[in-house]
């Protein structure tokens, strides 16, 4: 089986030499496709969530582009709960679904013709490992859940051992 993270690893190596840090360019290329998501990072004051939503999802990538373990490994994991820790912050699973083709798209455009066919394989493999990944999992009504605690906690003068630190 081909290990595909070298060409994966070079296709982000090229595109930082050529263009620089490819953050700005990637969030643009989202809330151009989906204005409305901007507003979502309201949080967002520093920067920082941003930043470390690309890093980690750079770190899930390369994992997708392993040869991988018949359960899809680490990084299909990690990318099917992120898709449900996004329900929550409210984000369509289809809008979700968007953000790899267009780190992907970002990638090779700023690769431009060093962009290789091996780069393009490699990059070919993770948006599909995704897709399936995203496939694959229950939907989401994406309705607000809303607990009320007492209906699934024991009565408060109970509660001691399910918060010990209390
Ligand atoms: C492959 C797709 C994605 C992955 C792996 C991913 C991953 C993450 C991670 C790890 C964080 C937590 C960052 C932190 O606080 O430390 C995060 C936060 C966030 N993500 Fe994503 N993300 C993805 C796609 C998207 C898309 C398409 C949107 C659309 C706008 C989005 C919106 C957000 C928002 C609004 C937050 C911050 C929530 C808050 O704490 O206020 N994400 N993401």
């Amino acid at each position: 089986m081909i290990d595909h993270r070298p060409a994966l690893d070079a296709s982000l190596a090229l595109a930082v030499a050529r263009a620089g840090d490819p953050q700005a360019a990637i969030y643009a290329r989202l809330f151009a496709r989906h204005p409305a998501m901007e507003a979502e990072f309201w949080r967002d004051t520093s920067g920082r969530i941003r930043g470390e939503m690309l890093a980690r999802t750079f770190e899930m990538i390369g994992d997708l582009a392993a040869p991988h373990a018949p359960d899809g490994g680490w990084g299909a994991a990690f990318l099917g709960t992120e898709a449900v820790t996004h329900d929550a912050y409210g984000i369509a699973r289809a809008v979700f679904a968007d953000f790899l083709p267009i780190v992907a798209s970002v990638v090779a455009q700023a690769g431009g013709d060093g962009f290789t066919p091996a780069m393009a394989a490699a990059w070919d493999l993770v948006l599909a490992r995704a897709a399936a990944v995203l496939a694959a999992l229950p939907g989401s009504s994406m309705a607000a859940r809303v607990i009320d605690v007492d209906d699934v906690l024991p009565p408060p003068d109970q509660r001691g051992a399910f918060f010990p630190m209390r």
